[in-house]
């Protein structure tokens, strides 16, 4: 996602109440942060955030943590946050290579994957944030049963996603190849890039897929 620097974009986002200076501090006390034991959902690339700050107005009953490694798109989706405040949503700024040093194990009930950057060059694979590499980090830190949704609107991306979820042992529960004109519709809340594509009347493609708890270890 290419953006021109917003200006103080950087202290925006340090200053405000929802943003987490230092996630580590966190790692298996995510509760004590939100005061309640509520799951905890994170959307890895939430870009200019318009689907994580819809979820959490709409659901307060669930944590919700947006991280995006770009401090200016992360700006922007400061910026929607209600001046009343979410209580529910922690806002970091990081890689996904992170992760395992923000959660401990289990910690995790839900994994948002929107629109990630598909990388089609084969020398840039292990940057997808579908490759095997990160499905065994994200296996680690889901609880029994947790879910990944994923999102793109890229059908090659899709189809390679669907072959390392099904060589990492996750089961796919949805499979959907225009999930715009799918009985799912209804329940989706879009993003920025989802309703660009949309206008340019492209279909969508998602799936769900669901830690086994039988699933196999592999190193990572
Ligand atoms: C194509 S944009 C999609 C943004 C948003 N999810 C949407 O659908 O509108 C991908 C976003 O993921 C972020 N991103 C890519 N790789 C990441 C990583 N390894 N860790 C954290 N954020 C990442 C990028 O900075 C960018 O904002």
């Amino acid at each position: 996602m290419r953006l021109r620097n917003l200006p103080h974009a950087n202290e925006l986002v340090r200053n405000h109440p929802n943003f987490i200076p230092e996630p580590e501090e966190y790692k298996g006390r995510w509760s004590e942060y939100f005061q309640n034991t509520n799951p905890i959902h994170i959307e890895i690339g939430s870009g200019k955030g318009k689907f994580i700050t819809t979820l959490a107005g709409q659901n307060r009953g669930i944590n919700y943590i947006a991280l995006e490694r770009q401090v200016s798109v992360l700006a922007k989706l400061i910026r929607k946050i209600p001046g009343t405040g979410l209580k529910n949503l922690a806002v970091v700024n990081a890689d996904a290579e992170f992760l395992p040093q923000f959660f401990s194990p289990g910690e995790i009930n839900r994994i948002y994957l929107n629109f990630s950057d598909p990388w089609p060059k084969k020398r840039h694979e292990k940057r997808r944030l579908t490759n095997s590499r990160f499905l065994e980090i994200y296996k680690e830190l889901l609880i029994n049963d947790g879910m990944i949704c994923f999102k793109t609107d890229n059908r090659d991306f899709f189809d390679y996603s669907i072959e390392q979820f099904e060589l990492a042992g996750y089961l796919l529960v949805n499979v959907i190849y225009d999930l715009h004109n799918s009985h799912l519709v209804n329940d989706n809340v879009t993003t920025e890039y989802e309703e660009r594509f949309i206008k340019q009347g492209l279909p969508i493609y998602a799936l769900t897929a669901r830690k086994d708890i039988n699933m196999p270890k592999r190193p990572v």
